[in-house]
């Protein structure tokens, strides 16, 4: 093979050649290695897209090829879910998202970087110390170069690196030196996901502004087990991905206060009267809202949950310390009612333990607690221009929520049944109405992330229209 030197260069190309090399801070021969590994990588590449096209629908082509969609780094994390990590690709891809894909050394286990690379249409980035992909693109520029990191499937082992800042390898250094927002899906088997390690490092992450899709209840790639630690679907993944990128728009400038959870109500000092509310869909919409850019409030019982990003949270416990709360953080926007209020209270809660004396059982007198929901309603000066309250039904549904809509003098009922059938108590999802003035429609069953997100479009929507 000839060889050839740099002193062999006709002037001007040694001069433009010098120029460029000095303005990347490398030797000229240097400068000459670059250009031959960028110009070998860019035919590998044409091949690649080759493959890639001939593995795509058309249609599914040419959206791809949009210069101006989101620019999403998909991180792969080792376990079985990274098989759903192609069908995210190509979901994100209808999207018209533009996807670079890094995988860890254990998702390699999994899925290839060859079948990551052909769907993607860019090789795989899978080493931290790889000369020819720091040359081409270089980890820094893998995390700036984005508007939004995924990371689908996060495993245990990611999620505490992540926890704890730690940039051993590729997808960790790249998490590390990110400023752009970062979603993960946490898939790990559900012994995993309840471990006390684990809810440390997912309330480190959530405190640090990482946004959270699932995990969902089913069944473990292991035979026979269940539980909650299965990946969200892609599907789910794509609608929290478009939530977070709205980020600042849809509810920009807006503030909306969400309540949400049970209250507790005290008998003695041990004892309340409570009720089943998880809190999952109230928060959930707190955090919809605020992926949607809303300044969000979400006065909270006593739950179960980590707090949603970017959400000011304030925790109470009984019915009246959520009005205090609800009174406070208003004048807003948007007000959602969404917590499972306890509707009496005791009269003389004992100051003391109530002890148990033979043959006499002793008599609790109730007595009604405020009715946040219809006081806000019903408010004659700075009333929010949206009130939107829930109504937990067991028997008629529809027509109870309706009468609960004048009643309590808001604008939108989201009704459901929570009678134990439906497990809609607890559970992760729920089958709701949506009743306003002029109509009920019914939504179909999906996901509390989902309704959240579905119900923040329309409260967008409503207030545009109000705005015009
Ligand atoms: N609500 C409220 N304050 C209360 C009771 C309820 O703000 N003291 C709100 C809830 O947050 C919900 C709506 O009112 O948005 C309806 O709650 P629900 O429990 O379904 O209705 P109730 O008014 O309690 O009527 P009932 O229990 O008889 O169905």
């Amino acid at each position: 093979m000839a060889s050839l030197t740099v002193r062999q260069l006709d002037d001007k190309l040694k001069t433009l050649l010098r120029l460029r090399a000095a303005r990347h801070g490398r030797s000229m021969e240097d400068e000459v290695r670059v250009i031959l590994r960028e110009a070998a990588a860019q035919a590998d590449r044409g091949a690649g897209e080759r493959l890639a096209a001939a593995a795509r629908p058309k249609a599914q082509a040419s959206s791809r090829a949009a210069e101006d969609g989101p620019r999403v780094v998909l991180i792969i994390g080792g376990g079985i879910a990274a098989y759903k990590s192609l069908e995210l690709i190509r979901r994100l891809q209808e999207r018209g998202a533009r996807l670079r894909c890094i995988l860890t050394r254990a998702a390699r286990h999994f899925v290839t970087p060859l079948a990551v690379g052909a769907l993607s249409g860019e090789p795989a980035f899978t080493e931290l110390f790889d000369p020819q992909s720091e040359f081409d693109i270089g980890h820094i520029r893998l995390a700036r170069e984005a508007d939004l990191i995924v990371v689908a499937p996060a495993t245990a082992d990611l999620l505490a690196k992540m926890a704890g800042g730690h940039a051993d390898d590729l997808a960790t250094t790249v998490l590390l030196a990110t400023d752009k927002p970062i979603l993960i899906a946490p898939a790990m088997n559900p012994q995993m996901w309840a471990a006390k390690a684990t809810a440390r490092n997912l309330a480190q992450l959530a405190a640090d502004g990482v946004g959270v899709v699932g995990p969902n209840f089913g069944e473990m790639a292991e035979r026979g087990e269940a539980g909650l630690g299965r990946m969200a679907e892609p599907h789910e993944i794509v609608a929290a991905v478009e939530g977070l990128l709205q980020r600042g728009a849809a509810l920009a400038g807006k503030r909306i206060v969400v309540t949400s959870g049970p209250t507790q109500e005290p008998i003695d000092p041990v004892r309340f009267i409570a009720n089943r509310s998880s809190g999952k869909q109230g928060h959930a919409i707190a955090a919809a809202a605020a992926a949607a850019g809303g300044e969000v409030i979400l006065v909270s019982g006593p739950v179960n949950l980590p707090d949603p990003p970017g959400v000011t949270v304030v925790r109470v416990e009984t019915a009246r310390q959520m009005f205090e709360a609800v009174e406070k953080a208003l004048p807003s926007d948007v007000a959602i009612f969404a917590a499972a209020v306890a509707d009496w209270r005791a009269e003389s809660p004992s100051a003391s333990k109530i002890k148990k004396r033979t043959g006499a059982t002793p008599s609790l007198k109730l007595t009604e607690n405020p009715d946040i929901l219809a006081s806000v309603g019903h408010r004659k000066t700075a009333r929010p221009h949206l009130v939107i309250g829930f109504a937990a039904e067991t028997d008629d549904v529809v027509a109870n929520a309706q009468a609960k809509l004048t009643q309590k003098g808001c604008d939108w009922i989201v009704a459901n049944d929570v009678s134990p059938e439906s497990g809609i108590m607890g559970g992760d999802s729920n089958t709701v109405h949506l009743v306003t003035a002029s109509g009920v429609e019914s939504w179909p069953p999906q996901a509390k992330d989902r309704v959240a997100h579905l119900l923040v479009e329309r409260i967008a929507a409503a207030l545009e229209g109000a705005e015009r």
